[in-house]
């Protein structure tokens, strides 16, 4: 089974509060979302394996680390998803970009897939899936599924608020992929809103309603 990671770093824990907070208005809410998610990166990053090079510092030569291992990829699940892009970017600005458009049917709270373009090596990638809000897991577990059709092997799935109902959907799915969140909340409510949660995640992003 898939481990869960929840980063309680603690800027990311007071940065999340205000996001939760509804008297946050767009422009904030997206702010705190973009630095959310480079903490979020710096913390999933942590394992990245690293290799030995040597250069000449100023001084004299020196053996010294940089990044080996395989290239990453982020997969934002259109639209909530893409807020989170900019702020991973930020530290990995050589990682490619693939999207998948779902959105989850309000009626049968199902994934309905309208979108998906991922970069043409996504099997020799290490991708994160990015999405703030892992509800019912219905809509992270069917765009991994999406895009293990389509060759990807090595996936960790990243979320800044899960309930345990998407967590256990997404770890019964997809036993090889790993959690990441910033926090997993007390439950869903009758329309399968994560509680206490954000609200609507890309209606807070894009000021829609
Ligand atoms: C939200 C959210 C997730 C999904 C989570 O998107 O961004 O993708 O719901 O719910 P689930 O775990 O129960 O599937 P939504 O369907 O509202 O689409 P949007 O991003 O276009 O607003
Ligand atoms: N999608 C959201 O944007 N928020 C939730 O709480 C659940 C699904």
């Amino acid at each position: 089974m898939g481990n869960v990671y929840v980063f309680d770093h603690p800027l990311i824990q007071h940065k999340l509060t205000y996001i939760r907070d509804k008297h946050t208005g767009t422009k904030e809410f997206r702010e705190l979302v973009d630095e959310v998610s480079t903490l979020m990166a710096y913390e999933i990053t942590r394992d990245m394996p690293l290799t030995e090079v040597m250069i000449e510092t100023p001084v004299q030569p020196a053996q010294c680390k940089v990044l080996s291992g395989k290239k990453l990829g982020l997969v934002p699940i259109l639209r909530a998803g893409i807020g989170m892009v900019e702020g991973i970017l930020r530290l990995i600005p050589t990682a490619k970009v693939g999207h998948i458009g779902l959105y989850r049917d309000p009626e049968t709270l199902e994934p309905v897939q309208y979108y998906a373009k991922m970069p043409s090596d996504i099997g020799e990638r290490e991708l994160i899936v990015i999405d703030p809000m892992l509800a019912t897991g219905g809509s992270a577990s069917e765009a991994i599924r999406r895009i293990k059709e389509m060759g990807a092997r090595n996936i960790k799935l990243m979320c800044l608020i899960a309930a345990p109902e998407g967590v256990e959907r997404v770890q019964r799915d997809h036993d090889d992929v790993d959690i990441y969140v910033a926090a997993i909340d007390e439950k869903l409510d009758e329309k399968s809103y994560i509680v206490p949660g954000l609200g609507d995640a890309g209606d807070r992003l894009f000021g829609t309603k």
